[in-house]
C-alpha cells in the first residue's frame, strides 16, 4: 500500500465516529473469557497481592484480565486453562524461528550446561556473535553487547554527546526507543511530549527535543534552532514499529541533514533487524546510520540481549576496562556478553540466515494483511491493514495517530484506546493473540493454512462490529 493510501486512511479512521462492537456481542465476548480463562483470572488474582498491577509486561493483555501461559512452541502459546493461542504476540518481535525453536534451545542448553550463566571473563562467542551481527549490518565495525534495547537507546544518546561534544538529541513524536528518564518523551501519540513522564525532572528534558515524523522541513529548523546537535535517534518503520508509517525516502534524508550538520543518526534497529530485513531498517529504506542499536531479537528473546555497532572511531569510546582518557563514554552491565545470550545471538542469526526466516515470515505476514483488508472491505469497515515485511498493522480505531492539537481528537484517546482493549478480548475470544489488537508478528511457523484460520476469526470478529 502506498504512503499516501496509508495516511489518507488513517486520516479517515481518526476523523470519523469510531466503529464499536454491538453491545450484546462484546457482553459475550468478556463472559466467554471469564469462563474460558479461570485459572488465569485465578492466577491474576493472586499476583495482584505481590506484583504492583499484576502484570509486569506492557505487552500483555489486560482486559479483562492477563493471561497465565503454560507452554510456548512453534506459533502457540497454550493457557494455563489449556487453550491454544495462534500466537502473532511473538513476545514484541524477537520470535521469527517460532517459540522454543528445538535447534536454537538445544545450542542454548548446551552452552549452560558448559558454562553455567556468567562469568565476568570473555567467552568465544563473544565475538563470533558480534561478528555475525556484523555480517549483515557493515555500518557495523565494531559492537558491544549489552543487556536491553533501553540501555544500548540510552547508550547511544551518551556516546554521540561524546563523539561529538554536544549535547542536543532529536527524537521523533511517537517513535519508542524504550524507558530510560531521557527517551521517555513523545512516546505512543505524537505531541504527548511528557505526558508519560512522571517521576522525571523537567530539566531532564533540555537537551532533548521531538520533531513530528515524517516532518524533514521542521527538522532543518531543529537543526538551524539548536545548533549543535549530537544525534537524531529514530525508529526506521517510523513511530510504534511502523504504526505511524514512514514517508519514503525520510530516513535518508534525516542521514544527509544529520551530516550536514555534524549530527550522529542512531537507527534504533531492535525491531527491524532480521523482521524487517537482513540488514535491518538500513538495508531496507538505503541509509548508513552511525550508531545502531540491537535489542531483543538479535538474541531471538534470550534474556539480556541487546547490542550497539557503529563507525570504529565511534564506538572506541565505549571500549571497556577502568582509566581510559576524556573521550569516554561509561558503560557497564555485569550481565552483558554472557555465553548464554551470546550463544543465541550466534546461533540465532544463523538459523534466521539459514532457514530464510526473515523472507518466509515476510511472505505470510503479506497473506495476512491483504486477506485482512480483503475481510474489512467485504464488512464495509473502514478499517485496514499494511505491513512491513513480517511486522503487519491492523487499523481500527488508529489511537496512536490521533492529532492531540485537535480539539475533536484529543478527547478520544481514552475511548479508542478502550476499544483496542475490547478488540484484544475479541481475538482472544477467537484464539489468537496480537500485540494490542493492532500488531502482528509473524514466524516462520505460521504456515497459509494458519493464516487463512486467522483469516476467518478475524472475519467472524468483524461480523460483530456496529
Ligand atoms: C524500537 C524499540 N527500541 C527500544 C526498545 C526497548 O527495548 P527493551 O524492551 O529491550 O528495553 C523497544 C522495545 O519494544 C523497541 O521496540
Amino acid at each position: 500500500m502506498e504512503y499516501e493510501d496509508q495516511i489518507r486512511k488513517i486520516d479517515n479512521i481518526v476523523s470519523s465516529p469510531m466503529k464499536e462492537f454491538k453491545p450484546e456481542e462484546l457482553r459475550g465476548i468478556v463472559e466467554r473469557y471469564e469462563k474460558n480463562h479461570s485459572k488465569s483470572k485465578a492466577a491474576f488474582e493472586r499476583a495482584k497481592k505481590i506484583i504492583p498491577g499484576g502484570v509486569e509486561h506492557n505487552l500483555a493483555f489486560n482486559f479483562p484480565f492477563p493471561l497465565e501461559s503454560k507452554k510456548l512452541y512453534d506459533c502457540y502459546m497454550e493457557t494455563v486453562d489449556d487453550v491454544v493461542l495462534t500466537d502473532y504476540l511473538c513476545c514484541g518481535g524477537p520470535i521469527i524461528l517460532g517459540h522454543n525453536y528445538k535447534p536454537l534451545t538445544e545450542k542454548v542448553v548446551e552452552t549452560i550446561q558448559e558454562a553455567g550463566s556468567c562469568h565476568g571473563i570473555t567467552h568465544e562467542m563473544e565475538y563470533k556473535s558480534a561478528e555475525q551481527l556484523q555480517k549483515h549490518f557493515p555500518s557495523c565495525e565494531k559492537i558491544r553487547w549489552l543487556q536491553s534495547g533501553t540501555e544500548a537507546d540510552m547508550l547511544a544518546l551518551r556516546i554521540a554527546r561524546v563523539y561529538t561534544g554536544n549535547k542536543h538529541v532529536i527524537k521523533f513524536g511517537g517513535h519508542y526507543h524504550g524507558w530510560s528518564d531521557q527517551l521517555v518523551y513523545d512516546l505512543h501519540i505524537p505531541g504527548t511530549k511528557r505526558m508519560e513522564s512522571h517521576g522525571i525532572p523537567k530539566n531532564i528534558y533540555k537537551y532533548i527535543d521531538s520533531c513530528p515524523p515524517n516532518d524533514i522541513e521542521r527538522l532543518r529548523e531543529m537543526f538551524k534552532e539548536k545548533r549543535r546537535v549530537a544525534a537524531v535517534i529514530l525508529e526506521p518503520m517510523g513511530a510504534e514499529s511502523g504504526a505511524i508509517p514512514v514517508k519514503p525516502g525520510f530516513n535518508k534524508q534525516v542521514e544527509e541533514l544529520c551530516h550536514e550538520n555534524d549530527a550522529l543518526l542512531i537507527s534504533d534497529e531492535v525491531v527491524c533487524a532480521f523482521r524487517l530485513d537482513m540488514g535491518g531498517g538500513q538495508a531496507y529504506f538505503g541509509y548508513e546510520p552511525d550508531l545502531s542499536v540491537f535489542g531483543k531479537i538479535v538474541g531471538h528473546g534470550y534474556p539480556s540481549a541487546a547490542a550497539i555497532g557503529g563507525k570504529e572511531e565511534i564506538l572506541n569510546t565505549v571500549a571497556a576496562g577502568v582509566g581510559g582518557g576524556s573521550k569516554r563514554a561509561y558503560c557497564g552491565g555485569t550481565l552483558a556478553a554472557n555465553p548464554l545470550t551470546c550463544t543465541a545471538a550466534y546461533w540465532a542469526i544463523k538459523f534466521v540466515e539459514e532457514t530464510n526466516a526473515t523472507e518466509r515470515a515476510g511472505k505470510v505476514a503479506t497473506r495476512l494483511s491483504n486477506g485482512m483488508n480483503e475481510v474489512f472491505e467485504k464488512h464495509g469497515l473502514p478499517w485496514f491493514s499494511y505491513n512491513y515485511n513480517a511486522t503487519v498493522h491492523l487499523h481500527s480505531s488508529a489511537v496512536f495517530a490521533l492529532d492531540i492539537t485537535d480539539p475533536e481528537q484529543a478527547p478520544q484517546i481514552k475511548e479508542r484506546k478502550e476499544f483496542m482493549e475490547h478488540l484484544g478480548a475479541a481475538l482472544i475470544d477467537q484464539e489468537l493473540i496480537s500485540v494490542a489488537g493492532s500488531r502482528f508478528y509473524t514466524n516462520i511457523q505460521h504456515t497459509d493454512e494458519i493464516i487463512d484460520k486467522t483469516l476467518e476469526k478475524i472475519d467472524n470478529i468483524c461480523s460483530k462490529i456496529e
